[in-house]
């Protein structure tokens, strides 16, 4: 698959994808003014040790990032604080409430299949994209009519993210988050009008348990549950847009083992695991030092940002053998594509399912799921998310 995906745009950071494999575990880049963290090893002890290795790094270190409004976004806390927000919202984003959603995930697949009126289509249009995104309005109770709206707001704050960096000498970045603060401020003030409603007009859906939700006496504020929702919207549907299309294509490229899935439905949930670790649909997660550290080998200093590579470690020889083959029979897959250690996505569950279940149904309705090669996939071109952003298929009922 390696020589194919110069042809798909895949980012050109993503080393590990064009053929190369990093050097060292741990590298400072200069351009970015960033430690990269490439290595297995590394990434997990970085990932697994909070009071070291802080998450609070975008208003610390990323010049412009001031302009966003973290509060109620737990991917930027670090306990205390990161427990107290993640245990209240786990009481209202239940594992019961994730299970109960397998009919409805089933029926919107189904219903968006039987839109179909050709056997030629892009997967992530047609499927791959509604999908995650009508399960999360449903999940949070806002209007599935509304999914184009949300859609234009989350691609033009997508198109304005770039490479983050810890210097802005000319201001760019600091341009480029204000674009996508606007964007986001739409999103916000949509999502405030629900909350404001559900405040009077309680429902069976999420914002009303996140309204709801308490823990020793203390419930979020609306500014937190609409930071909290839009931070699911956003983080759960690019996501997941990608795993099942990511899905696709590695089945693609590995026909014997499309044909063993397809032979074995056991075998769906164990290829979803896998796609995860060979293109992981999240690349990257940030940290900062709090102390002078030793990693790989490598000394870093206090106060320093690192992006661990989650990709580049799913794809270390040390912990996976043969890791540039994509193999659903690797079981245990200890991959980091959900990361590891308390931020470990809480949408995983979620995903999971989604991907086990729309796989499911496309092998179930199509006789034949193949790659059209005469058009090429292509990637989204954010450096922080590995995944196709389009994916046409040639199929047969
Ligand atoms: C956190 C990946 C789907 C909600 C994370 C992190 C990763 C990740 C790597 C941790 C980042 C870090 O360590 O800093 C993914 C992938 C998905 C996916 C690959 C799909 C294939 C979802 C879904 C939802 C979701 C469907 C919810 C609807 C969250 C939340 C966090 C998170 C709320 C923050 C957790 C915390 O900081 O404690 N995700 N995610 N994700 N994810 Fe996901």
């Amino acid at each position: 698959m390696n020589a194919t995906t110069d042809l798909w745009n895949v980012h050109p950071r993503h080393r590990w994808l064009h053929g190369e494999r990093p050097s060292q575990p741990v590298e400072f880049d200069d351009e970015t003014g960033m430690w990269h963290i490439y290595g297995y090893p590394e990434a997990v002890s970085v990932l697994g040790d909070p009071a070291t290795y802080s998450s609070d790094v975008a208003r610390r270190f990323v010049p412009g990032a001031d302009q966003w409004d973290f509060d109620g976004n737990l991917t930027q806390l670090d306990p205390p604080e990161h427990k107290k927000l993640r245990t209240l919202v786990s009481r209202a984003f239940t594992p019961k409430m994730v299970a109960d959603l397998e009919s409805s995930i089933a029926k919107v697949t189904n219903g968006l299949i039987d839109e179909l009126d050709t056997d030629e289509f892009d997967l992530v249009d047609a499927i791959a994209y509604p999908l995650p995104m009508i399960v999360i309005a449903d999940l949070l109770g806002t209007p599935r009519e509304d999914r184009d709206l949300i859609k234009q707001w989350a691609d033009d704050s997508l198109a304005e993210r770039g490479q983050i960096k810890t210097k802005d000498e000319d201001g760019e970045q600091a341009r480029s988050i204000a674009s996508q603060r606007d964007d986001q401020r739409k999103m916000d003030d949509y999502l405030l009008e629900h909350v404001t409603d559900r405040r009077k007009n309680p429902k069976e859906d999420l914002l009303t348990s996140l309204i709801q939700a308490e823990v020793d006496g203390d419930r979020l504020t609306d500014n937190q549950v609409v930071n909290f929702a839009s931070l699911l919207f956003f983080a759960g549907h690019i996501t997941t847009t990608m795993l099942l299309g990511n899905t696709l294509l590695c089945l693609d490229a590995y026909p014997d083992q499309m044909a063993r899935v397809r032979e074995d439905r056991a075998l769906v949930p164990l290829a979803i695991e896998e796609s995860l670790r060979y293109l992981s649909p999240l690349a990257s997660a940030y940290r900062a030092t709090n102390v002078d550290v030793e990693l790989g080998g490598t000394r870093i200093p206090k106060d320093q940002m690192l992006e661990v590579w989650l990709a580049a470690a799913n794809r270390d020889p040390r912990q996976f053998t043969d890791p540039d083959t994509f193999d659903i029979s690797r079981t245990p897959n200890p991959h980091l594509g959900f990361s590891h250690g308390i931020h470990f996505c809480l949408g995983g569950p979620l995903a999971r399912l989604e991907g086990r279940v729309a796989l499911n149904i496309l092998l179930e309705r199509f006789a034949e799921l193949r790659v059209d090669h005469d058009r090429a996939p292509e990637f989204l071109t954010s450096p922080d998310f590995t995944g196709v952003w389009t994916l046409p298929l040639r199929t047969r009922r």
